[in-house]
């Protein structure tokens, strides 16, 4: 018998499990081009040809395909701190970063290091809905901060949720699934917080930074290098999305020398990798992503998808705003009830996932990394699901 924890996954897991069906029952019924699936955040457009190139190039040196240090390779870690180093002004080196299962391992790996039973971890609506598990994973509380109108956090009830049982706070910068992008202002004002707590309850709070879609990121806007702004923080990265590599499963995990703790910190996020049963990252994509450090895919490709999705969905009268980062837009449901709007939605073959997954009820989120055609022909759909909605209305 599975347990009973397990038991409540299976069932909650079924919601997106129906999704991703319906979605293959429509393409089957329908025809690929006639189905408008917003619902999955799957890269679309292809890695840059260097990642295949470095494969064949790894494989051909023969390299060693034995254990290593739980951390990653040596000489693999030393690129990415040099990388992050020219980019962002920062001085890692190899201590400070270790190589991760994608940022969903190295979220695991973090967390499995720092949170004692009861301990709380803050998240901040909308948020990404695997972190309510993982945090269960290690017996963590979740606690949920609201938002503006903008998504920005709610700095007030912010301060007030952080207690003495306070472990960390999860940010994701650009995030999923607002699209927006966190600027210094909220960084800073988020970092005043937590060093102002910390010295309240004489304690440390880690800020955990989730940045798979750090390079996401549209018209110039900047997204700040975390460690700059607090010295508790952890950064989780991945190269799920800006390779379009996800099924390879590649990451890494910063934590900066002036963590307290630093020495624990590095150990005991080593070790988390191997019991959590990982032992090490993938040794083949650890070689490749040192070779493609500088590199993304073609993000412009995204660029375009937002501004056709946004400016459609605006003409048609619907509510939302410009993402800034990721590949997601966060529309205002044009009824209170968004799971009913995502129903009545699907008479006109279009998917979408209600905010309510991400703890925001009243949003629906289009995932619009998906072919142009499919974004180009679902409009005059979202016209006449929104005329619907206005008869319904009456
Ligand atoms: C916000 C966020 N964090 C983490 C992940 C996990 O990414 P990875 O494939 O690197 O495990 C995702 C994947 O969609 C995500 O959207």
């Amino acid at each position: 018998m599975i347990s009973k924890n397990m038991k409540e996954l299976v069932k909650n897991n079924s919601v997106i499990r129906e999704m991703f069906e319906e979605g293959k029952k429509l393409v089957k019924q329908y025809g690929k081009d006639n189905v408008y699936d917003f619902s999955l955040g799957d890269p679309s457009i292809e890695p840059p040809s260097n990642v295949d190139e470095a494969i064949i190039e790894s494989l051909n040196n023969k390299k060693s395909h034995a254990y290593m240090s739980n951390s990653g390779y040596e000489d693999v870690r030393t690129i990415i701190a040099n990388s992050l180093n020219r980019r962002f002004e920062t001085n890692f080196d190899m201590k400070n970063i270790i190589m991760s299962v994608g940022a969903a391992g190295g979220l695991n790996v973090v967390l499995k290091s720092i949170i004692d039973p009861d301990d709380e971890v803050i998240v901040l609506i909308p948020y990404f809905m695997e972190y309510r598990n993982y945090i269960k994973n290690y017996n963590g509380k979740i606690i949920e901060v609201k938002c503006d109108e903008n998504f920005e956090p709610d700095m007030i009830d912010f301060e007030n949720k952080i207690t003495n049982k306070t472990k960390a706070i999860i940010i994701n910068n650009p995030n999923n699934p607002s699209g927006i992008v966190y600027s210094k202002n909220t960084i800073n004002k988020i970092a005043d917080i937590l060093t102002k707590k910390e010295s309240e309850y004489n304690k440390s709070i880690y800020l955990i930074s989730d940045e798979p879609y750090r390079e996401i990121v549209y018209d110039g806007i900047e997204v700040p290098y975390i460690t700059k702004y607090y010295n508790n923080t952890i950064v989780v990265y991945s190269y799920s999305k800006s390779l379009s590599i996800p099924g390879e499963r590649i990451g890494y995990i910063v934590v900066p020398t002036e963590a307290d703790d630093f020495e624990d910190l590095i150990e005991a996020v080593s070790i988390s990798t191997r019991i959590l049963g990982f032992v090490n990252a993938p040794a083949l994509l650890q070689r490749v992503v040192a070779k493609c450090v500088d590199l993304t895919s073609d993000i412009s490709e995204y660029k375009r998808n937002r501004d056709v999705l946004y400016n459609g969905l605006i003409s048609c009268g619907y509510e939302c705003k410009k993402p800034q980062g990721a590949f997601y837009l966060f529309m205002k449901s044009p009824i209170k009830d968004e799971k009913e709007f995502c129903k009545i939605a699907k008479k006109y073959n279009i998917l979408m996932v209600p905010g309510s997954s991400f703890a925001c009820p009243g949003y629906v989120r289009l995932a619009y990394c998906t072919d142009l055609k499919i974004i180009e022909n679902s409009i005059p759909k979202f016209k006449e699901l929104i005329e619907e909605i206005k008869k319904y209305e009456k």
